[in-house]
């Protein structure tokens, strides 16, 4: 789908020809002498439309207007927040068969992140996937102009947006293709696309590779499974050399039947979803291809199936991980964490800046916050708020937990260096305490994404989540080294700018 910024009054919005036309109308809106500004200022006068966020008003062949359909909508009070509300409120008639081209159009001063986030939600409303149907009913929307009063002003936040969508659609594809068309030799194989892209290589390593590096809980777990595991390296140079990256770390697991503490039968199928860290690490990559942004970024992904198998582990087995720890595996459906810790190990090397982990780990997460906000836990205080921050601004939350040593208790094995499970209570946390044990003193946080990756029942599907707040953290990043470099060096782009990235 194609995005375009413009400049347009509502007088210019109102000769567009499109199949929609939305008008995004604010607390506080200011009618102008044109025929939109007459409709919209009627129908608030008479109580037809709100300008509270998300109320709307649709009409046909209005008068004056060229676009077929025309919604007025409210952006109460124009922040990122509220216009997002606003376009998916009327996401049905942007996902409408019979829409081709829509235009969204700010009938007022457009706020920061505004912009951003009204790309973010028109592609969010009108993404359909279709890669394992047969009739191809694909996305009827191929072309969103957005109107603001100033778009040399909005420039930016635009161009991050499509940047984003990018990044979000590339994660929620991988994440809602089944486990049959995205096996860890598949996924592997759509992070070697992403090394097409300017400043990002990537590295692929089989069984043998992660033998030698002595991987033996994440090679624990593909046991069972006839599928070749994958261990995915993803690099981004966006700076110098000398510069620390950010080491993201995402759980790929492609399918999680729990191994030989099998899960129910109910709802299963969605153990699918089990790669979508896996996945919003792909897709913050994307998004790096296009941003450009001046920071260094690593991409981990140790990606197998979890599955029972007359060779797979069996409860009560111990390994030894990456680090030379021990770990007796009490119960196999408690595999995230097993794949993490090696990958984690791994990250050491890199001296990095940060980690994050991304990863869907535990039901118990699901329980503690829904679908609203992702689960933080943090060793670094600072860490912890920038990527809190970066959630708020992104329209991608998360909420920070405890991390205190007793909750590290029931992790005491009297076989091995730790178990793998503690008790039912706190299990999100329990979760976290052992990834812990593999960071040492590195800057370190993990994303709890269970309960935001994926949404259950008749909407089913990857949400693309949290490529938005990882990829506002790493721009945050970049652009907070650059302002500590300032002072002393004139601005200058630490690598050579590469072209622009094309679409993969
Ligand atoms: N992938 C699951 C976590 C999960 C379960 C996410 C349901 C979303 C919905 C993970 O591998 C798992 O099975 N975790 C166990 C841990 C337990 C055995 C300590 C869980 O949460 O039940
Ligand atoms: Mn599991
Ligand atoms: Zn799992």
């Amino acid at each position: 789908m194609n995005f375009d910024l413009k400049t347009l009054e509502l007088t210019a919005a109102a000769s567009e020809k499109c199949d929609l036309l939305v008008v995004l109308i604010p607390e506080g809106f200011k009618p102008g002498a044109d025929a939109l500004s007459a409709l919209a200022a009627l129908a608030l006068k008479n109580g037809d439309l709100s300008a509270k966020a998300g109320k709307h008003l649709q009409l046909y062949q209005a008068p004056a207007v060229a676009a077929r359909r025309l919604v007025l909508v409210g952006a109460g009070d124009g922040s990122a927040r509220s216009v997002r509300q606003a376009v998916l409120a009327v996401g049905g008639a942007i996902k409408a068969p019979q829409t081709k081209r829509v235009v969204v159009c700010f009938a007022g001063a457009v706020k920061a992140g505004a912009v951003c986030a009204v790309v973010q939600a028109v592609a969010e409303a009108s993404y359909v996937y279709t890669t394992t149907k047969s009739k191809v009913e694909a996305r009827s929307l191929n072309r969103c102009v957005v109107g603001v009063p100033n778009a040399a002003e909005a420039r930016e936040g635009f161009d991050s947006g499509v940047a984003l969508v990018a990044g979000v659609e590339f994660a929620r594809e991988w994440g809602n293709r089944p486990a049959n068309h995205a096996t860890p030799t598949l996924l592997a194989n759509a992070a070697k696309t992403l090394a097409k892209l300017p400043r990002i290589q990537c590295k692929v390593l089989g069984p043998a590779e992660v033998a030698r590096l002595k991987m033996g809980a994440f090679l624990a777990v593909a046991r069972g499974s006839e599928e070749p595991l994958r261990f995915i390296e993803l690099r981004y140079n966006g700076a110098t050399k000398d510069q620390a990256p950010v080491v993201l770390v995402g759980k790929g697991i492609t399918f999680d039947t729990g191994g030989i503490s099998i899960k129910p039968a109910p709802e299963m199928d969605e153990m699918k979803f089990d790669m979508c860290g896996a996945a919003s690490v792909l897709g913050v990559f994307r998004a790096l291809g296009e941003l450009q942004p001046a920071i260094n970024v690593v991409g981990l992904i140790p990606a197998c199936e979890n599955m029972p198998d007359g060779r797979a582990v069996k409860p009560g087995d111990v390994v030894t991980s990456m680090s030379g720890q021990t770990i007796e595996i009490l119960n196999t459906d408690a595999e995230g964490r097993l794949v993490l810790c090696d990958a984690l190990t791994y990250a050491t090397r890199f001296k990095p800046a940060a980690v994050v982990d991304i990863a869907t780990l535990t039901g118990a997460c699901v329980i503690a916050l829904g679908g609203v906000r992702s689960g933080l836990f943090a060793n670094n205080d600072a860490l912890a708020s920038a990527l809190q921050t970066a959630g708020d601004v992104a329209q991608d939350l998360c909420w920070r937990m405890p991390l205190d040593d007793d909750y590290a208790d029931g992790l005491k094995s009297n076989f091995a260096d730790m178990g793998n499970v503690a008790g039912r209570a706190g299990g999100s946390i329990t979760a976290a305490k052992f990834l812990q044990k593999f960071v040492g003193d590195m800057p370190w946080a993990h994303l709890d994404i269970a309960g935001t990756a994926w949404k259950g029942g008749a909407a089913k599907g990857s949400t693309g989540r949290p490529v938005g707040l990882l990829v506002q953290y790493l721009h945050d990043q970049s652009k907070a080294k650059a302002k500590a470099a300032a002072p002393r060096v004139a601005a200058k782009p630490a690598a050579k700018r590469a072209p622009r990235a094309k679409a993969v």
